[in-house]
């Protein structure tokens, strides 16, 4: 316990750190022959946790990278100490357990029998297009023009046909076009996004799972930024009541759940069809696309999970949705700024002021869409406040 209670002092230590904001690059020294001063390895680190420093600003909105909580950054610590193999599970009893207690309780969460990490959503959405491929012969993926890039990378290395879906004005897949689709063309699979990477747009999803069922075609469902949110019993409605049914559902906690990378999950209706043997191991591995894993998705989670509680966790998801929707409501009072509806803690708006400055300082990023750039403020948890947002932009309302 001493040793516990010192890790959490030193931890609370470094994240108290240094207040700074400068993000003036400095030279990192070369790699050399010889090993460097310790001055030098010292001031290296402060460097280092100073430029980390910037994910505890309230007013760090730009993207989906949040400071981590004690207990998570506790997990990740003792994680490396551990740095176990689950692929030889039994010789890791503990870690192998609470590997077990996540993802059980994930996949109840996700009314989806299997699951198992993988290293980001990248690598599920890659997964699950490669089990939909060996169920069919078809090659036509098709997903809404908001979908994440990853699944052009998937369809391209596993030789399939993306075709984009267009969307409706609040960003969802425009579902009646799809249905148009599927009759010229049945497809492999069927993408939905549950939260987009722009603007965190829900796609309907119990309707793409009834079209998919119709054309006997694979749903899976992109929850990597917005499956957070069902832990909320308000948003039951954006996921439908036909989760059970899709095939397949990935989600990183890393994302609005303000876990380390890499904390991501990749979750199925039935078990992998893929089987692979390793003559030099007990059991024989899943059907995954990962190899070697410790407990760098699980331990911080599971800690997390044990010093918050769900309902510690919920109530940290409420609150992005709060502040989100409060800054929205800030815009649309005191600006003329076109602003989007805000879906699931991202707020997107548009104007004619340069935002530029504010977008350097990791305020908001700018998207790129066919109506022009579009600025975007993401909100994790409680770590992104709307009144320290506003108080940056209010020099431009
Ligand atoms: C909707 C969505 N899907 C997939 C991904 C890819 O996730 P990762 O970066 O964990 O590979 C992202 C990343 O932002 C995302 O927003």
């Amino acid at each position: 316990m001493t040793h516990l209670t010192e890790l959490y002092e030193l931890i609370s230590h470094i994240s108290e750190l240094s207040n700074s904001s400068d993000t003036h690059k400095q030279a990192i020294p070369p790699i050399t022959q010889h090993a460097c001063e310790p001055q030098q390895f010292a001031s290296l680190l402060s460097l280092l946790l100073q430029e980390g420093q910037q994910h505890q600003r309230l007013d760090w909105a730009a993207h989906m990278t949040s400071p981590i909580s004690h207990a998570a950054l506790m997990g990740q610590i003792v994680n490396q100490l551990h740095n176990g193999n689950l692929l030889s599970p039994e010789l890791y009893p503990v870690l192998a357990d609470i590997e077990h207690s996540t993802v059980s309780w994930l996949s109840e969460l996700f009314e989806q029998p299997y699951g198992h990490m993988t290293a980001g959503s990248s690598y599920g959405n890659l997964e699950a297009l490669w089990q939909a491929k060996q169920a069919s012969t078809r090659r036509t993926v098709y997903a809404s023009t908001s979908t994440h890039y990853s699944i052009h990378k998937a369809c391209q290395l596993l030789d399939l046909e993306l075709v984009e879906i267009p969307c409706n004005s609040v960003q969802q897949l425009d579902i009646e076009a799809l249905e148009i689709a599927c009759q010229q063309q049945p497809p492999l699979a069927i993408v939905a996004n549950a939260g987009t990477s722009a603007f965190g747009a829900f796609d309907p999803i119990e309707a793409c799972v009834n079209i998919a069922k119709q054309y006997q075609a694979w749903c899976h469902i992109d929850a990597a930024w917005g499956g957070g949110l069902k832990l909320l019993p308000e948003y039951a409605p954006h996921f439908g009541c036909k989760l059970s049914q899709v095939d397949s559902l990935c989600f990183d906690p890393h994302k609005a759940w303000g876990q380390p990378k890499p904390s991501s999950f990749l979750f199925y209706r039935q078990p992998t069809s893929l089987i692979f043997d390793a003559n030099y191991l007990q059991q024989p591995p899943q059907g995954q696309l990962h190899g070697s894993r410790g407990g760098e998705a699980c331990l911080p989670l599971w800690l997390t999970l044990q010093t918050q509680g769900i309902k510690g966790l919920t109530q940290w998801c409420r609150n992005a949705i709060t502040e989100a929707q409060s800054l929205a409501d800030t815009l649309q009072e005191k600006t003329n700024w076109v602003v989007y509806p805000q879906q699931s803690g991202i707020v997107c708006f548009q104007c004619s002021v340069d935002l530029t400055p504010l977008i350097q300082q990791g305020i908001l990023s700018l998207v790129q869409h066919e109506s022009g750039p579009i600025y975007r403020c993401v909100f994790i948890g409680e770590s992104v406040s709307s009144k320290a947002v506003t108080t940056q932009l209010q020099p431009y309302f």
